[in-house]
């Protein structure tokens, strides 16, 4: 099954508070967002959410989206309902996703949902009472992780203008690729994607780019990031290989290690959405240049920023 029009958007004023794809987020809304998570990182704990609830619905494994979306909601002051194993659940005896959303925007003022399918967070927040907030759907768009890695990468490089940034590993399967790519061409980047063939940027991306005036170049080897502000590892995503020796064949494609980044821009910074598998050694881990732990970490600001935003208390914040 797979749920159409998944970055389509949706109308009426209730809906325009989830966040389902990046590109719900003009440039503006970017920023604030940014100027909010940066205000969080500075006075973490702040009572906004006292009274609300907020569901974190997670039909997919995940370990830092889920934590750092409950950090964030507990250091805000509001209360979790909500579940991370699908088979835990009624979905598991046949319920609709519409019935589940429907039930719970029954019981909390706020749907957090990560979801295999692409196109189920759009879905999702059509059928939703309350705003809905993509943590995840298949393989098209992770937009709260996008919003944490343009955090990470203002904070580290003093600016998101004109970055070149180069892209490693799942081009195709990667939906922080995605929704970063689309992200950043608010700020006249440029790309290098390096990819194996058979995990090459979809069209729909490339297009994208030739639609909003981004220079990319693509290669096969992990050799040529001298002129990268950003490298940006990404890991095989296993789970999206419909013939797992397909996956076998690519599996460890790349590696990225500590020699490697000699001769590297000194303002280079190594992002990985995480988890890792073999795509960074662990030699590159006390590199000045890796960020990937303290990225994460950025992961509670701004997500207490897209939270506060969504529910429309940040006029609160101190
Ligand atoms: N980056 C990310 O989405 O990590 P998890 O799958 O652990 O949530």
């Amino acid at each position: 099954m797979v749920f159409l029009q998944r970055n389509k958007k949706p109308s009426g004023a209730m809906k325009t508070r989830s966040l389902v794809s990046i590109t719900d987020y003009t440039k503006e809304k970017i920023l604030h967002i940014l100027d909010l998570a940066s205000q969080f990182e500075k006075n973490p704990n702040q009572d906004l959410l006292k009274g609300k609830i907020i569901a974190t619905l997670f039909f997919e494994p995940s370990t830092r989206t889920r934590l750092s979306f409950e950090t964030a909601v507990n250091r805000l002051g509001g209360r979790i309902i909500g579940f991370s194993d699908a088979s835990t659940t009624s979905s598991s005896k046949g319920e609709t996703l519409k019935d589940t959303i429907t039930m719970v925007s029954n019981y909390a003022d706020l749907i957090i949902m990560r979801h295999p399918l692409d196109g189920a967070a759009r879905y999702a927040s059509e059928v939703s009472a309350v705003p809905v907030i993509n943590a995840g759907d298949g393989s098209n768009q992770h937009p709260t992780q996008t919003m944490l890695d343009l955090y990470s990468i203002k904070k580290t490089q003093g600016t998101l203008e004109n970055l070149h940034i180069t892209m490693v590993g799942d081009l195709k399967y990667g939906r922080t690729v995605h929704s970063l790519l689309m992200a950043m061409s608010h700020f006249n980047p440029s790309f290098t994607f390096i990819a194996p063939d058979e995990l090459r940027l979809p069209d729909e991306y490339k297009q994208f780019c030739f639609e909003n005036g981004i220079k990319y170049r693509e290669l096969s080897e992990l050799t040529d990031f001298a002129d990268a502000d950003i490298l940006y590892m990404t890991r095989v995503q296993r789970e999206r290989f419909l013939d797992l020796m397909e996956y076998e064949k690519v599996k460890n494609v790349y590696t990225l290690k500590n020699k490697m980044l000699d001769g590297t821009k000194p303002n280079l910074r190594v992002l990985h959405p995480l988890p890792r598998v073999n795509e960074i050694d662990t030699d590159v881990d006390d590199n000045e240049k890796a960020y990937y732990f303290q990225q994460a970490r950025n992961g509670v600001y701004a997500r207490q920023a897209v939270i506060c935003d969504a529910l429309n208390v940040q006029d609160k914040i101190n």
